[in-house]
C-alpha cells in the first residue's frame, strides 16, 4: 500500500492507475477505523481496480464547540487496517495543503443543510461538501463510497455530484452494527459504561418504529413521540431531534404511506450519536 501526504503524490499515483485503464474507488474518511470504515474499503474493492483512502479531520465542517480537538487520531493503527484490508493507497493530507491561508472557496447547498443535522450543526454540511468536493477534485474517482449512517451526507453529496457534474458515481454502504445493535461510530470510544448502555436507546427506538409500522401506524408524530418516550427513559439522554421524513427531500411527512426515513441524533453525555432507518410501510 503506497501512502501520500501530497495532493500532486496522489494525483499522479491515481492518473497512472487509470492510463493503465484501472478503475479508482474513493473511500473518504476522517480515520480512527472501525468496522463500518473497513466495509467501506471492501465494497471499495468490489466496485473497482484501485482504492484510495483519505483520511483527513476536517476542520470546516466542526462547529467552535465540537469534538475537533478531541476527535480520535491513530495514523499507525489506520494504515495497517487499510493495508490489512487491501487497500491501494492512503490519501492523508495537511490542513494546510487542503486550506492554505488564502482559502476562500466553498460549496454550499440551499435546501438539504436545512434539516435534521443541518439545523444543529450550522455549517456543517458546507464544510462536507467542500472537502468532498476538494477531495473529488484532486483523487478523480471513478466511484466513492459512503456510508448511510450520516444519510444526510449521503444524499446531500450525491445531489452536490449531480449539480457540479462531477463524473463519479456515488455508493452507499448499509450502516454496521456492533452485535447488540449499536451503530458503529468513532464517537463510540467516548462513552463512558453506563453511556454505552444508553446508547442503546438509538437503534431501540428504531426497532419501536419498525413495530409501530408493522402494526400499522400511519400517525408519524405518535411515532416519534413514541420513540422519544424510549431513548429518555435512559440515563443521560438527550434528543436533538428523533425525524420520520421523506428520505428523498427530507421534508415532513403528514402520514405514514410510502417510504419513510426514520432519523435521529441523541446527546449522551458529551457525545453526539444519530442513527437512522428507511421503512418501507404498506400503503
Ligand atoms: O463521513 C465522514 O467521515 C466525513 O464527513 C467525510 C465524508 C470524510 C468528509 O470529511
Amino acid at each position: 500500500m503506497e501512502a501520500f501526504s501530497t495532493i500532486s503524490g496522489i494525483r499522479k499515483w491515481v492518473r497512472s492507475a487509470r492510463a493503465a485503464n484501472e478503475t479508482v474507488c474513493l473511500v473518504p474518511t476522517m480515520g480512527y477505523f472501525h468496522e463500518g470504515h473497513l466495509s467501506l474499503m471492501r465494497e471499495g474493492r468490489k466496485l473497482c481496480d484501485r482504492v484510495v483512502v483519505s483520511i483527513f479531520v476536517n476542520p470546516a465542517q466542526f462547529g467552535e464547540n465540537e469534538d475537533l480537538d478531541a476527535y480520535p487520531v491513530d495514523l499507525e493503527r489506520d494504515k495497517s487496517l487499510a493495508r490489512a484490508e487491501g487497500v491501494d493507497a492512503v490519501f492523508v493530507p495537511s490542513s494546510d495543503q487542503m486550506y492554505p491561508k488564502e482559502f476562500q472557496t466553498y460549496v454550499e447547498l440551499t435546501r438539504i443543510p436545512g434539516h435534521l443535522c443541518g439545523l444543529s450543526r450550522p455549517g456543517h454540511f458546507k464544510g462536507v461538501a467542500t472537502v468532498v468536493a476538494k477531495l473529488f477534485h484532486i483523487v478523480e474517482p471513478d466511484r466513492a463510497v459512503f456510508g448511510s449512517k450520516d444519510y444526510q451526507q449521503l444524499l446531500l453529496i450525491r445531489r452536490m455530484a449531480e449539480d457540479l457534474n462531477f463524473d463519479i458515481i456515488i455508493d452507499g454502504a448499509p450502516i454496521v452494527r456492533e452485535e447488540d445493535g449499536l451503530a458503529m461510530s468513532s464517537r463510540n470510544t467516548y462513552l463512558t459504561e453506563q453511556e454505552r448502555r444508553s446508547a442503546l436507546s438509538l437503534s431501540r427506538s428504531l426497532d419501536l418504529a419498525a413495530e409501530m409500522i408493522d402494526r400499522g401506524e400511519k400517525d408519524p408524530g405518535k411515532l416519534a413521540r413514541e420513540m422519544e418516550r424510549l431513548i429518555l427513559s435512559h440515563p443521560g439522554t438527550r434528543i436533538d431531534y428523533v425525524k420520520p421524513c421523506d428520505p428523498e427531500t427530507l421534508e415532513k411527512v403528514e402520514a405514514i404511506r410510502g417510504p419513510l426515513l426514520v432519523a435521529l441524533a441523541v446527546r449522551i453525555g458529551r457525545t453526539r450519536l444519530i442513527d437512522n432507518r428507511i421503512f418501507h410501510p404498506e400503503r
